[in-house]
């Protein structure tokens, strides 16, 4: 199936897979492990390229990889691939500099979360353009938090009410995302966390539980079960 792009969608997707680990074949990590028989990284740009108000799709892959995730993808949609830089950081700066000038609103989306619908894709962008400058999915904390010590001793509970559980894809408008890309010091934050280091109010739209981070063997047995039901 090649998925066909809207050419009057007014986003980008960028989607940073060139984590040192990546490579194709057995033992792939997380954007290339396999669900239902085909990688992460192939179901989440299936359900990206599936939101109508998507232009353009950009992969960043290890730079010795770029040609193999290339002919990978050539089957799946018409996305580009470019090759990533040292840190998530450099390669989601790497593909932001591949999207086309006329696309207003850049989501960044992570492959393992391969499930996430194209409902998904759309609200954030939509709150984007509706004049939101930084957006990210958010689920409520259902698990009651504890503060614990390095003795393994609790400290306190956490009022848990005001606390979210952040999923991708974030949204932003392109300028928002750039700007903060090239003041970009911290390494270890997400996107949104640099834009909010520029000051810039982040709001949340509702995520969804099928945007689930697919990490760990039960959250593959999970995604299964979900792929199967969908
Ligand atoms: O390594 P880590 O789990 O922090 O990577 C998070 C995401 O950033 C992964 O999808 C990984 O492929 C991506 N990444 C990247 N370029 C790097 C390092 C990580 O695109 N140089």
């Amino acid at each position: 199936m090649t998925a066909q792009l809207n050419p009057r969608g007014d986003v980008a997707v960028l989607v940073p897979a060139a984590g040192s680990g990546t490579r194709l074949g057995p033992g792939a990590p997380k954007a290339l492990r396999l669900l239902g028989g085909e990688p992460l990284l192939v179901h989440a740009l299936r359900r990206i390229c599936r939101a109508p108000s998507v232009a353009a799709v950009v992969v960043a892959a290890p730079p010795d990889e770029v040609a193999a995730v290339r002919a990978m993808l050539a089957a799946v949609a018409p996305v580009t691939v470019v090759a990533g830089g040292a840190h998530r950081q450099a390669s989601v700066a790497a593909a932001l500099a591949a999207v086309p000038a006329d696309l207003p609103i850049v989501l960044v989306h992570d492959a393992a979360r391969a499930l996430a619908p194209p409902d998904l894709v759309e609200s954030v962008a939509a709150a984007v353009r509706a004049g939101a400058e930084a957006v990210i999915p958010v689920l409520p904390v259902v698990d009651t938090i504890k503060e614990v010590g390095p003795d393994d001793a609790v400290r306190g509970t956490v009022d848990r009410s005001p606390l979210r559980a952040v999923q991708t894809p974030q949204g932003f408008r392109r300028q928002v995302l750039a700007a903060a890309h090239a003041a970009a010091v911290d390494p270890l934050t997400d996107d949104a966390g640099l834009v909010e280091k520029q000051g810039v109010r982040v709001t949340c739209v509702p995520g969804s539980e099928h945007a689930l981070k697919i990490t760990r063997p039960f959250d593959l047995l999970l995604a299964e079960h979900l792929l199967a039901t969908e």
